[in-house]
């Protein structure tokens, strides 16, 4: 993206997989104190985003303001407060007429609402796809990128037009991250509705991996984990596979209330950084093999990060070769288990580990000297 921001994926929190339309100023501020105080910003979380329903009315020169109700101190200190600790603040609204939550939406108001954002310090702004009619989603999101970048403010841009008109073919020089699927839901497989389980939304990011880069990330949804519709293993599967991918990693479960494991699972420093290097490379399926599947993406230091998914409902053996990581096939290489935190040793031609139902198996590879 010519805006220069986000050359690694964006990382997070939002409100909606949540609180939904349940959302108030005491909340965010709230979300942020967590944010810091529970090490997720340590750990590299920057964006505190507030999704859908913030929104009031347009005042008498057309101007956006939020819902009173719920944010009574108004918009600026509430991006002040999340500055103030640090912290990164990102918005949510509509290309169409309205939001998906039927709040006004930015459609024949863009230059002035992206005006407004800058003046209130918002650092991101996720950009919706609900009301939109006939209008074309590469134009609308363009004319969207372009008010942005005249406000004279960095704001990353975010694109939710849900993947229907393939915006990874042309978005890259216009929004920061696409989201590439429908909504996610708390849950391992299956649809419900329009919305999809983690190894749905797997699946349809397999063959996306060309179009990823530094400033322009398919964006495979925001983060269940700690929402409670999954196990702790599977939780761990959707944030190693989500790393793998490069994706945002925005999370979505409440922050103030975060169990050891969730908690555990959310600042895991290796995994974040194969999330966050420097390659920029989205990850992909390398072999598979009914309910077992590799996944894996190149690094920066020339090393690979792997997963061994085990799709299935027993525990299973899973290989990697290092001929599919682009590797000689003889190769000796060092292997170290991402959430054992452990060095596995040395291994020739490849590495194969037990994985527990719905989980997965994290390592890195490095070609021995
Ligand atoms: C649809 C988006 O895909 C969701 O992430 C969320 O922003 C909702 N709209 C809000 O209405």
């Amino acid at each position: 993206q010519a805006n220069g921001l986000a050359l690694t994926p964006p990382m997070g929190w939002n409100t909606w997989n949540k609180f939904a339309c349940d959302i108030n100023e005491d909340v965010i501020r709230k979300a942020a104190d967590a944010m810091v105080s529970s090490g997720m910003a340590g750990a590299g979380y920057k964006y505190v985003v507030i999704d859908d329903c913030w929104h009031g009315a347009r005042d008498a020169h057309g101007d956006m303001q939020p819902d009173p109700v719920r944010f009574p101190s108004g918009l600026k200190a509430l991006g002040d407060y999340i500055h103030s600790k640090g912290l990164k603040f990102g918005i949510y609204s509509d290309a169409g007429k309205m939001t998906c939550g039927k709040r006004p939406g930015s459609l024949g108001h863009e230059y002035q609402d992206a005006a407004q954002y800058a003046a209130w310090g918002v650092d991101y702004l996720k950009y919706d796809w609900c009301y939109t009619g006939t209008l074309d989603a590469k134009a609308a999101y363009t004319l969207m990128s372009d008010a942005l970048r005249a406000s004279g403010r960095d704001i990353v841009f975010s694109m939710c037009e849900w993947g229907t008109a393939k915006p990874w073919l042309w978005a890259q020089a216009v929004g920061n991250l696409w989201r590439s699927t429908g909504d996610i839901y708390d849950g391992w497989q299956g649809k419900k509705g329009y919305s999809l389980g983690v190894m749905d939304i797997l699946d349809l990011e397999a063959d996306l991996y060309p179009y990823a880069g530094p400033g322009h990330w398919n964006d495979p949804d925001m983060l269940e984990v700690g929402n409670g519709g999954m196990t702790d293993t599977e939780y761990r599967a959707h944030f190693s596979l989500w790393a793998l991918l490069a994706a945002p990693l925005i999370a979505g479960n409440d922050l103030t209330s975060m169990s050891p494991a969730t908690k555990a699972i959310l600042t895991n420093a290796e995994v974040i950084a194969v999330d966050q290097d420097a390659l920029g490379a989205q990850g992909r399926r390398v072999a598979k093999q009914g309910d077992v599947e590799v996944w894996a993406r190149p690094l920066a230091s020339g090393d690979r990060a792997v997963v061994l998914l085990n799709r299935g409902t027993a525990p299973a053996r899973i290989t990697v070769n290092w001929a599919d990581l682009g590797y000689p096939a003889k190769l000796s290489a060092k292997v170290r288990d991402l959430w054992l935190a452990k060095d596995q040793g040395t291994s020739k031609g490849g590495y194969t580990a037990e994985v527990a139902p719905h989980g997965v198996v994290m390592v890195t590879v490095r070609p021995a000297v």
